[in-house]
């Protein structure tokens, strides 16, 4: 039988959608049909659930726009409640049509990505801000999915695996940021990837190689430490 979709979800598969900015160059069709398929390919049934049908219908519109991703969200979707890691991951994880990674994933990725700029700028307050943005995404990726397959078909214990980041690499990094140390930021930073690439390894995605990012993927926060617009 189809479980219906929690219709709360539409709120976050568009998040998730608003945010999948770490492609920044090809942003906005890709990442409404990578959300889209990604839901689709959960579906227990192989049928459409009607939330996957309007962002699939959205998707494939022709002259898309915000205005058009506006209609594809019923008002009763519109968001209610404030948007907190804890409500979303609560939301999520009582469907079984979606798939959580879908959200936390990419937010992960925007997160870390706006970190390298945050530190090269010198914007300390704001990498800190990432910083932890990031690792609350790591844990609620755990949270969700905490026993992904690993490349032997075996569960793997991934919350293990972040403990021992997080208190080495991870926790290092967070030293440098708070030491406001442009110095050590790189080296620290490039660490912490390192070591967040053992965790794909573990889980059978090698190919999830990361790299220094090279552009900004958000547009619109100003990484310059002594702006002064708007006061
Ligand atoms: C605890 C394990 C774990 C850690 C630690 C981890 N990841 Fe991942 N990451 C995953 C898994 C699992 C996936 C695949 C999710 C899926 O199946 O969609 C993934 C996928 C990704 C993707 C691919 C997103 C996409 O779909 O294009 C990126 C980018 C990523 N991680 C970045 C990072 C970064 C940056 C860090 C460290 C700051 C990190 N990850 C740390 C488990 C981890």
């Amino acid at each position: 039988m189809a479980a219906a979709l929690n219709p709360n979800l539409r709120q976050p598969a568009l998040v998730a959608v608003h945010l999948f900015t770490c492609s920044a160059s090809t942003r906005k069709v890709p990442a409404v049909n990578t959300t889209t398929r990604t839901i689709a390919r959960e579906s227990k049934t192989g049928e459409l659930d009607a939330p996957t049908m309007e962002l699939r219908k959205f998707a494939n519109s022709p002259g898309r726009s915000d205005k058009a991703e506006n209609r594809a969200l019923s008002p009763a979707a519109k968001p209610s409640a404030p948007f907190s890691m804890d409500n979303i991951a609560e939301l999520t994880s009582k469907s079984a049509t979606v798939s959580s990674l879908t959200l936390p994933v990419p937010l992960l990725c925007f997160h870390f990505a706006n970190l390298w700029f945050a530190g090269q700028a010198g914007n300390w307050p704001l990498a800190n801000y990432y910083f932890s943005e990031g690792r609350n995404h790591i844990r609620w990726l755990i949270r969700i999915v905490p026993n992904p397959k690993g490349p032997d078909g075996n569960p793997v214990d991934v919350k293990g695996i972040f403990d021992g980041l997080d208190t080495t690499t991870f926790a290092d990094l967070k030293k440098v940021i708070d030491e406001k140390d442009a110095q050590k930021f790189p080296e620290a930073y490039r660490t912490t990837l390192e070591s967040c690439y053992q965790c794909h390894k573990a889980v059978g995605r090698p190919y999830l190689r990361l790299m220094v990012p090279k552009t900004v993927p958000q547009p619109i926060i100003n990484l310059d430490p002594a702006a002064t617009w708007p006061k």
